[in-house]
């Protein structure tokens, strides 16, 4: 069918859903949009674009339905709110990040309202996004693909095929946001942590600039960093929901991924310090954020109540949820000195003195114990950050006598101090599921990621 007989309906016009919108219909497809502020999606109507008050009049011509929306819950809610308005048969393309489950969610949804579901979430930007330089990590039925590539042409560079089945374009995208958010943390501790310590942080760039740790992205978030520049292209708040995504995955799938549960408590804060929507290089920001907008029981060495306490949440189960501070008071029963409690208190393997190994701790220059400059303690953050975020591996617990730049006076570093080993696989408990319900899965699992695109 000619693109310009396609009528496609599309639900949410954010950062991405907007321009997404509006490359499909410069291409030619006639667009309908719907946006739960009803505002934003009549602000991009233009010539083969129009903007509808409900889902039910957005997808009732539709064959191709596109959910951009913030998660799970959010999709859900607009697919059901479309129920009964379906062309029979119509193609269901999600592009949002909904992590493992509720991906499979969304699948069974699709097959009780007769839609044909491809699992698609995007990697790139608001800028990639405007430019139709997506890349699509698409899922779904071959004998449809045909019928969707149009679509993906006219937002993205590239498709990457990943299965037939849904989920696994859902796993991969977590892959890639592990390492994604591993960047923006390292570069943004490394930054504050110079800034701390009293040297010009262009310094850091200017080492790294040109030399094999140098990225496009390192250019674009330290320039956004360093001029306190967070126009959102990939807001905090649904970054935060991302490694929120990750972590629960990983613990399912038996891996430990220890620097998203790091780099959770850095999104967490910064939300709960009011910067929620701007672009997640504000993780920046997290570094000088006073202790009482820690997220409740998100530091897991500063609390001193039972694991099975609300505040203690994140010693048995993972990151607390990003904070509401009007119900979730922080955890009061700090250990050891200061309010962060000591680096070393209530770490695991069952120790329960209050009183460890002390903890190197790094001092602004002048106001403390030194062992090297310190432009060489900020450059070396960068260094272990970069390659045990890669790894996914932070071995802050397992190794605890490399504590070095974990606890540094008026700076927050989250990073992993500079052991990267094997820990990823180290032995965690297993969800009796894990492995067998993913079958052809290489993205999460523990064996090497051969063919994961
Ligand atoms: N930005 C990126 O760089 C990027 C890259 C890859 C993937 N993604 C993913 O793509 C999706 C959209 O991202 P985005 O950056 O476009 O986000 P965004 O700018 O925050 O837009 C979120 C969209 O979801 C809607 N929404 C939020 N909560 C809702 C609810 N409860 N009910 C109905 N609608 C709701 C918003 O509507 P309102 O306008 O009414 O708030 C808006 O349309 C997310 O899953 C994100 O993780 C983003």
């Amino acid at each position: 069918m000619e693109i310009k007989h396609i009528t496609v309906a599309v639900l949410g016009t954010g950062l991405i859903g907007a321009p997404v919108a509006r490359n499909l219909a410069n291409k030619g497809f006639r667009v309908k949009v719907w946006n739960r502020t009803a505002s934003k999606a009549s602000a991009i109507a233009q010539a083969n674009l129009q903007a509808c008050t409900s889902v039910a009049e957005a997808v009732s011509e539709a064959s191709h339905i596109v959910t951009v929306l913030k998660d799970g819950d959010s999709v859900a809610a607009a697919i059901e709110a479309g129920a009964g308005h379906f062309q029979p048969g119509a193609i269901w393309v999600q592009l949002s990040t909904v992590g493992v489950e509720a991906s499979l969610d969304l699948a069974r949804r699709a097959e009780e309202h007769q839609l044909v579901y491809f699992d698609a979430p995007v990697q790139g930007t608001r800028q990639p996004a405007e430019q139709g330089q997506l890349v699509i990590l698409a899922s779904g039925p071959v004998a449809q693909r045909v019928s969707v590539q149009p679509l993906f042409d006219a937002i993205g560079k590239r498709t990457v095929w990943v299965a037939e089945t849904p989920g696994h374009s859902s796993r991969l995208k977590l892959a890639l946001n592990s390492w994604v958010f591993a960047l923006t943390h390292g570069l943004a501790e490394s930054l504050a942590l110079a800034k701390g310590l009293g040297v010009d942080p262009q310094l850091v760039i200017d080492v790294v600039s040109n030399g094999p740790m140098d990225c496009t992205y390192f250019q674009l978030k330290s320039a956004a960093m360093l001029a306190g520049n967070y126009t959102p292209s990939f807001s905090v708040a649904n970054a935060a929901k991302d490694a929120q995504l990750i972590v629960e995955a990983a613990r399912q799938a038996g891996v430990r991924a220890d620097v998203v549960e790091a780099g959770l408590r850095r999104f967490q804060r910064a939300v709960a310090a009011g910067h929620g929507d701007k672009d997640m290089a504000a993780s920046f920001l997290a570094s000088d954020a006073p202790p009482d907008v820690t997220a409740p029981g998100a530091d897991d060495d500063s609390c001193a109540h039972p694991p099975d306490r609300a505040c203690c949440r994140r010693r048995t189960r993972g990151p607390a949820p990003v904070p509401d501070a009007r119900s979730a008071p922080a955890c009061t029963a700090r250990r050891g000195r200061g309010p962060r409690g000591g680096g070393w208190q209530g770490l695991s393997m069952g120790l329960r003195s209050t009183r460890g190994p002390p903890t190197r701790r790094i001092q602004p220059q002048g106001q403390g114990v030194r062992s090297r400059p310190d432009a060489e303690e900020a450059f070396n953050l960068m260094l272990f950050s970069l390659p045990t975020g890669m790894l996914g591996v932070h071995s802050e617990i397992r190794q605890r006598k490399a504590a070095t730049a974990h606890d540094v006076d008026g700076i927050r570093t989250d990073a992993p101090p500079k052991f990267a080993s094997l820990a990823t696989a180290a032995p965690m408990p297993r969800s009796p599921a894990a492995g067998s319900a993913r079958p052809g899965l290489h993205v999460l699992g523990t064996r090497p990621s051969a063919g994961s695109g």
